[in-house]
């Protein structure tokens, strides 16, 4: 089976992460699938950022829930990044959902409902996937679990995945419980005999963030099923040498 290259928050490490740039050149690299992290804003708008708060990603200050989509819209989420991309707004997932309405990859939607609940945000974003991704696929996750249980009542056939630190004793029946189909664990606990506990059990796992290209290979060689990186571009070229 061939591990699987996604990009984390688009092609984080040479474009402004979450930004519509960063997807375009997800997609450009050949990336299997994206990820990337959504918000509600205060008029209930669901927004692509990694943070709570806008102060690391544009050049305003606060957290995303007070602003509205039309003052949100208002910040530069580029020149942080580069003067090359000076006025790049952030996005919101209607527009990275038109970008990607063709993309045949995976699309990775995750709920940052950790800090901040976003009552509502899980009814949203199944409306919109609904309605511009009906036939391609989608996998949700957060670290907010009773997040990916709402998903699951709201759309009883959506794909989940449980996103991890820790390896979880008895790691499967935790997931079927859920009713995930994946978990998404940080690298050091992925690549482990979680990873081989998971799959006799017909788990995927999914490691992130893996960024040294060792950690890539160790990733392939295990049989991971997908790795989630800021550099989709070097894991995919490194793949295939064991692809010949
Ligand atoms: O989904 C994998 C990874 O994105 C989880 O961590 O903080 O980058 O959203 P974070
Ligand atoms: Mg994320």
């Amino acid at each position: 089976m061939r591990t699987a290259v996604f990009a984390h928050r688009g092609s984080k490490a040479n474009r402004p992460e979450n930004t519509l740039p960063s997807f375009e050149e997800a997609m450009r690299v050949g990336s299997d699938g994206i990820e990337l992290d959504v918000h509600l804003t205060k008029d209930q708008k669901v927004v692509v950022m990694h943070d709570e708060k806008i102060d690391r990603t544009t050049n305003g200050k606060g957290q995303i829930k007070t602003y509205t989509l039309d003052q949100l819209k208002q910040f530069d989420a580029g020149s942080w990044f580069s003067a090359k991309y000076k006025g790049e707004q952030v996005p919101t997932l209607v527009q990275v959902l038109e970008l990607l309405s063709d993309y045949p990859g995976v699309l990775n939607i995750e709920f940052k409902t950790d800090r901040n609940v976003y009552p509502g945000i899980e009814a949203r974003v199944a409306q919109l996937v609904d309605r511009y991704r009906a036939n391609l696929p989608v996998v949700y996750s957060s670290f907010n679990h009773e997040s990916l249980i709402r998903m699951k009542k709201i759309d009883p056939n959506a794909e989940l995945a449980l996103l991890l630190w820790e390896r979880l004793a008895d790691p499967w029946r935790y997931t079927q419980q859920v009713g995930a189909t994946a978990q998404h664990l940080w690298q050091p606990s992925a690549l482990s005999e979680t990873a081989v506990q998971l799959h006799e059990h017909g788990i995927k796992v999914r490691a992130w963030t893996v960024n040294k290209p060792k950690l890539m290979q160790l990733s392939f060689e295990m049989g991971l099923d997908a790795i989630i990186t800021d550099y989709p571009e070097v894991a995919i070229d490194l793949r295939k040498s064991y692809e010949k």
